[in-house]
């Protein structure tokens, strides 16, 4: 017999925004307010408020800065979501994910034994999806913003110029991942290696000649002169000299999206997230909707009864993910089933909280019929109160490693988040089958998760994560923490974070729970692992006096405490 806790409606603690005690302090302020991995871009974005932009003009100029400031992930040659929230009430959602190719097939990353190749898709031309950004951007700046293009990119323009001076957080990177993936190009070696053969280190000014031309380009000509113009040319020819498959009519025929939020309610708030090609928006709500059945408050943040129940709930929401989700222009994603209130339930009578379930056990639901921190987040709050959450991407850290020509861009390696062959897992180690299948002109499933929490009717928590599979996980936690234990921002977000993905069966822990917690925890029959750090959140939150309250996540290498 299963001892099952279920419980309804438990009242959750009040909510903080951080009180001098507290241990963890977010940043406050009256007006706007801007979270990035990266204080230039978030520099870029305060300057554009001040300067009287709104929430979306300073996304966009964040997007573009971080293009130039942290080539790791922000991007003119990836593609991402934007989730915003205007003053009036309207959420919406803008959808700028990579397409596959026109050339593209189900079985172009198997090798001759049938077996999936992971070189082939994350470091080969093959590796590229048609890039989205430079789209979206310019759909959210036309219908939502107030600034014309050439003014939002200008900041992005003069960093790439004039050059800034590398930060720890560029160097490490570089040298842990750059190495791997950069070298053996020469456009991308031109970019971050110096003139006698050694890589950029920490105080280096970095100058990107080449990507301000295409910032100038894109200025003067918009979107067009990366989709159909002397950017579109540059692109289509590397990858017909590579062995890449990007044409100019894939590029000519690119189109962003605007989506309706997946939305959902829990403990009385309204949460919004990205649907479909996103699987973020559907498993938040879905694993919140289990976790409404347990009253978390009373385990308390860091039991193991805790971290149980939302690990066991974690295991079948990524179990539905492997089976259910894809690109909903091209199969049938059930998002009323997976996150109706009642699947929750049914869910949530499955589990124990003292005994785990072994993964094996878990398969993905039945439904009703009706149906790295290799990424980069930003948000943005504005003094009128709209809202941007923006997750964009090239995939892992600087993506395939190609620049294509002397545009000084980056290109993707997304088309590695397709489910290559069904049960094989991609580098998140997520498994996928038909409905992720590639396929010409569908948009590879993504983890990404922008969300925008609505408390009262009024925007109340903007947030979102880098972290592949541990994007929905790491967003939830933000969730969780804030709703159900009662921290504030900063405390949501500095507090030690774990994940569950079903597939490899391991509960993974960051360092900072409690060897009792751990040692309970595999009492349940979790096979607990700690590992590295997982997210790097950057989070608003908005009093219900306006007052804004903002955390970034501490995770990532910084350097804005200086030393010698
Ligand atoms: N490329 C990681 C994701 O979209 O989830």
């Amino acid at each position: 017999m299963m001892s099952l806790c279920l419980t309804a409606g438990a009242a959750p603690p009040p909510v903080s925004y951080g009180v001098e005690t507290d241990i963890y302090h977010p940043v406050r302020a009256e007006h706007g307010m801007v979270a990035t991995v990266d204080a230039l871009a978030t520099q870029v974005g305060v300057d554009i408020l001040k300067q009287g932009g709104n929430a979306v003009d300073a996304a966009v100029a964040v997007g573009y800065a971080l293009a130039v400031t942290h080539p790791q992930a922000g991007n003119l040659g990836g593609g991402g979501f934007m989730l915003l929230r205007t003053k009036d009430g309207k959420t919406t959602a803008i959808d700028f994910r990579e397409m596959a190719p026109e050339k593209a097939s189900r079985d172009m990353f198997l090798d001759q034994q049938g077996n999936a190749d992971s070189k082939k898709s994350l470091t080969s031309p093959l590796a590229s999806g048609t890039p989205g950004t430079v789209a979206g951007f310019s759909l959210a700046l036309e219908k939502y913003g107030t600034m014309p293009l050439n003014k939002v990119i200008q900041p992005a323009f003069k960093l790439a110029r004039e050059g800034y001076i590398v930060n720890e957080a560029l160097a490490d990177d570089l040298k842990q991942y750059g190495s791997e993936v950069l070298p053996s190009h020469e456009n991308s070696r031109a970019i971050f290696w110096k003139k006698d053969g050694s890589l950029l280190q920490k105080g280096d000014r970095l100058i990107q000649a080449n990507l301000a031309k295409s910032l100038e380009l894109i200025a003067e000509n918009g979107p067009d002169a990366f989709y159909k113009g002397p950017i579109a040319d540059q692109i289509a020819e590397e990858m017909a000299k590579s062995g890449g498959l990007i044409s100019k009519a894939d590029l000519a025929n690119y189109k962003a999206v605007e989506r309706k939020p997946i939305s959902g309610e829990y403990r009385g708030y309204e949460v919004y997230s990205m649907p479909p090609p996103s699987s973020g928006g559907i498993h938040i709500v879905q694993i919140l909707n289990i976790l409404e059945n347990f009253d978390l408050a009373k385990y308390g943040f860091g039991s193991a009864d805790a971290m149980q129940l939302v690990a066991e709930a974690e295991k079948y929401a990524y179990a539905d993910r492997s089976e259910y989700l894809g690109d909903p222009d091209f199969v049938k994603v059930p998002w009323q089933a997976l996150t109706s209130k009642a699947y929750a339930k049914s869910l949530a009578e499955k589990i124990d909280v003292n005994k785990a379930r072994p993964s094996s056990d878990i398969k993905p639901g039945r439904l009703a019929p009706y149906e790295s921190n290799q990424t980069t987040h930003f948000s943005v709050v504005d003094k009128d109160g709209n809202a941007v959450a923006v997750t964009y991407t090239l995939n892992t850290n600087f993506g395939s490693g190609i620049v294509a020509g002397n545009t000084g861009i980056l290109m993707n390696n997304q088309m590695d988040d397709f489910s290559a062959k069904p049960g094989v897992p991609n580098v998140y180690g997520l498994v996928g089958g038909d409905a992720n299948a590639v396929g010409p002109h569908k948009r590879p499933l993504s983890s990404m998760s922008p969300t925008i929490v609505v408390k009262d009717g009024k925007t109340w928590l903007v947030t979102g994560s880098p972290g592949g599979s541990r994007i929905i996980t790491t967003v939830l936690q933000m969730v969780i923490n804030t709703i159900d234990f009662g921290m504030n921002v900063a405390e949501a977000t500095n507090a030690p974070r774990f994940h569950h993905q079903w597939l490899l069966d391991e509960l993974r822990v960051e360092k900072g729970f409690s060897p009792d917690t751990l040692k309970l925890l595999g009492e349940k029959g979790q096979k607990v692992v700690v590992k590295e750090a997982m997210g790097s959140t950057q989070s608003i939150m908005i009093a219900p006096d306006g007052k804004l309250y903002g955390a970034s996540d501490p995770r990532t290498v910084e350097d804005l405490t200086e030393g010698y």
